[in-house]
This record gives C-alpha cells, structure tokens and sequence, in this order.
C-alpha cells in the first residue's frame, strides 16, 4: 500500500535525523581553545560567554544581556595563527578551533561629570569637559577596535567641530563596551565624547514633540491625579478588567 509506504519512509527519516540530532547533543564535536592562557576543549558553535561557563569559569563582571546590546562582555580574542588581537563582544561571537580569548579588564578612563540642564554652551563645554578631544592623531585604532562597526575617529571629529546631530545617529549602536577607550593614543575616551554629544544632542537641539510636552504639563498640573489615586485603589481583578476593556 503506497500510502504507508510513504509514511513509513517519513517517520524512519525523522527517526534517521532525531537520532542524529540526539547524538549531536549529548556528544557534539568539540574545538581546542585557549581562555585566559589556559587551554579547553568545548562544543564547537558555542559562544565565547557559553565556552566560559561551559569550562567553569565564574563570570561575576561580563554578562548581561546576553544578546549583544548591554555590551558587558568586552573580549579579546585571536584567531589560530593569527597575531592580531581583535575585539567582540563574547555573547554573540562563536568559538572557533584554535582561538584564544579573554574577557577585557575594566578600563578607568575619566568620565566627566556635568548637569545636562545646566549646560549653558554645551557644544564649547565639550572642551571644558573632554579637553583631550581635539588631540586626536587620527590612527584609527578605535574604530577597529569597535565590534560594532561605528567610524568611531570619524565620530570624535564631529563632536570636536560640533556636528552633535551625526554623532547621536552614528552612535545609535553603540553599546558602551568601552573597546575604543584603552587603544587610544592620545587619551580619549571617544565612547564618553559621543554620549555627551548624544546627550547634548537629545537635551539641547532636537525639537520636542508638541505633544508630549503638552502631556508632561498635564501631568505636572495634576490634571491625572484622580485617576491615578482610582487606579491604586483597585483590586487585580479590576485592574484585568479595566486592562481588557480598554479599546
Ligand atoms: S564606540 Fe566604543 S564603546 Fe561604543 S561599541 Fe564601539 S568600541 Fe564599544
Ligand atoms: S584612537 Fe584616539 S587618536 Fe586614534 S583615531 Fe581614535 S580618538 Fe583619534
Ligand atoms: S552580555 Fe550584553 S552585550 Fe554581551
């Protein structure tokens, strides 16, 4: 009977590729790698953040989102063979066999204090504040050391002449790891330069929606305070009810 034939053949091949699925899990191919100086043997695939809870490595500092936004997993790494050191981010980069790595120390670069409100010239302070910025020598060495791919030296030049409104948008994927701090010759900390143009950016020169400001006086005048003392006072089951029945 064709029919079970054919159903026969589908449920042996998906036996065929379960059994083979199984197998890779319980006993996947492994890869030679260097943590720290010290050589392990891990899955190969895994992440550098996995390779290092999967070798015991207590990980206090460096893990966060583990999706490679909050960029705590700064890391250091080479490949086999290769003398460069390159930068990633160790939640989203693979173990490759022959690659030695380890986690970035924290890097103490100055980070300027200021009140963001009380910026009276916020494009000259930059200056007051990062004085080093416009010593760039231009080597380029933070935007290869960016696993993000920013044009980091670029981005330092338009904070110094300030065009705050490019650094905001090229910065926009910028997850702080601080990588192109420590490579800088000339002592910048491009990372706080661009989040204090970001900052300025947000805070001084783009233009408010009309209409969240008109909802901020609302709420500073205390026209929701009513419904809000409402809404403390009810129970869960009012509150899902109130939840469902909004349109
Ligand atoms: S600009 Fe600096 S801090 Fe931002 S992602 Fe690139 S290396 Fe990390
Ligand atoms: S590492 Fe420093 S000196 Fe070199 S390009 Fe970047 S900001 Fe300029
Ligand atoms: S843990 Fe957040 S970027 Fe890696």
């Amino acid at each position: 009977m064709p029919r079970c034939e054919t159903n026969m053949d589908t449920t042996e091949t998906f036996q065929k590729d379960w059994a083979l699925e199984q197998e890779d899990t319980l006993h996947p191919p492994m890869v030679t790698v260097e943590i720290a100086g010290k050589v392990y043997q891990v899955p190969a695939g895994i992440t550098l953040l996995k390779a290092l809870w999967y070798t015991g490595h207590e990980v206090i500092r460096g893990a966060g989102c583990l999706g490679g936004f909050c960029g705590a997993c700064a890391t250091y790494y080479r490949t086999k063979d290769d003398p460069k050191v390159k930068t990633c981010l160790a939640c989203s980069f693979a173990v490759e066999d022959g690659m030695a790595f380890s986690f970035a120390p924290p890097f103490p670069a100055r980070k300027a204090i200021y009140q963001i409100s009380e910026l009276q010239d916020p494009k000259q302070d930059l200056f007051e504040l990062y004085p080093e910025a416009p010593m760039c020598r231009n080597c380029n060495a933070c935007t290869e050391a960016c696993p993000q791919s920013i044009d980091v030296r670029e981005g330092v030049w338009r904070a110094v002449f300030g065009d705050f409104k490019s650094v905001s948008d090229m910065f926009m994927n910028c997850v702080m790891c601080g990588l192109c701090a420590p490579v800088c010759i000339a002592d910048i900390a491009p990372n706080l330069v661009a989040i204090y143009a970001s900052r300025v950016q947000g805070a001084h020169f783009t233009e408010k929606p009309k209409d969240i400001e008109a909802r901020i006086k609302a709420i500073e005048e205390g026209q929701y305070e009513k419904d809000w003392e409402r809404i403390l006072r009810m129970s869960d089951e009012e509150l899902q009810q109130a939840t469902v029945s909004c349109p």
